[in-house]
């Protein structure tokens, strides 16, 4: 039987940035994203006694390097939950394109935990899912679930997962993803959080979690875009000045990155109403509403003329889409 899932990627608006226990991916806060309809992965998992080995297709092409090596462990640690041990063939589509400088973790984790459980009939709800794709990647924890979701963090690896405090949000927000930079990062999120432990300011940043993520509450429930913008473009510079203030500072920031940054900035001033977030690498994403869009964009192609603009709205949680053969 044929068992394809479907998730979307995140974005964090109250960032997600350091571990409590890194293998079972228990974070130090909460956080809170948006789902975006742009970007999407979907998994097929089949699972069989007869295959002679575990295999990963990855848009068409079979894969064994370090990224396929992280399915399949993720794969077999899940098989030993469970209690299962037959090989398995993962076949995967990404549609999150590489210009959009978002991670595919989150959609890829969610969709193989979703296809994971449905291939193995184990009947899991969302809150289990939300639970099992934690185990592949943080940020796939919030990608069960659509529009505004949070990851409460928890203690441990019953407690940690994601809910969804609004599946059908009538804000009107938009996200568009600047593409900047393409190239891989040189330091992957998870080494980034472990660095980024070592500021001064790391305590006050945890410290101020409770208080960042009921604001962001209030403002998705009053329906404010100005907060949920402020707040949103605050835990990002929180999280990047982290980086900076670390002991072996670093920074994920092209020159770029400062420039869109900056550009922000002066529309604001200017009365167009928009906000920058910055993930693990140094392409900008601006939250701003439909009647600024265009305004935004060609200010962004006044600056930086050839920049890729990939402009998203609110997805929809994992979803099962086809189950015929
Ligand atoms: O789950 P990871 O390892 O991809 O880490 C995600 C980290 C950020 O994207 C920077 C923040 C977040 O909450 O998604």
């Amino acid at each position: 039987m044929k068992i394809i899932a479907r998730a979307h990627t995140n974005i964090a608006l109250i960032k997600y940035w350091g571990k409590a226990d890194s293998s079972l991916k228990i974070p130090l806060m909460s956080s809170i994203s948006m789902t975006l309809d742009a970007f999407y992965t979907e998994t097929e998992f089949t699972h069989n006694v007869d295959l002679a080995n575990d295999m990963v297709i990855m848009n068409g092409k079979a894969v064994n390097d370090q990224a396929s090596y992280r399915i399949i462990n993720y794969v077999k640690k899940l098989q030993d939950i469970y209690g299962f041990n037959d090989h398995f063939c993962i076949k995967t589509e990404n549609h999150v394109p590489t210009a959009a400088g978002l991670a595919s973790s989150a959609s890829g984790f969610a969709a193989l935990a979703t296809s994971f459980a449905a291939s193995y009939n184990l009947n899991l709800n969302r809150q289990e899912l939300s639970r099992i794709a934690r185990l592949g990647s943080g940020s796939a924890t919030r990608s069960i679930f659509g529009g505004f979701v949070e990851w409460q963090k928890g203690y441990d690896d019953q407690t940690s997962f994601a809910f969804p405090i609004n599946e059908h949000p009538q804000m009107d927000l938009t996200m568009l993803a600047v593409e900047l930079d393409v190239s891989q990062k040189d330091i992957s999120s998870t080494c980034g959080m472990k660095i980024a432990q070592t500021s001064p300011f790391y305590q006050t940043w945890l410290n101020r979690n409770k208080q960042e993520i009921s604001e962001m509450e209030s403002a998705i429930k009053n329906n404010n875009f100005t907060r949920l913008g402020e707040l949103s473009e605050l835990s990002a510079n929180e999280m990047h000045s982290l980086n900076l203030t670390a002991m072996q500072s670093f920074s994920y920031f092209q020159p770029t990155t400062i420039t869109i940054m900056n550009l922000v900035r002066n529309l604001r001033k200017n009365g167009i109403e928009c906000y920058y977030t910055i993930d693990a690498g140094p392409n900008v994403k601006i939250l701003c509403q439909d009647k600024s869009v265009e305004d935004i964009c060609k200010a962004i192609h006044n600056t930086l003329d050839s920049v890729k603009i990939i402009k998203s709205k609110f997805g929809p949680g994992v979803q099962i889409i086809n189950c015929d053969d």
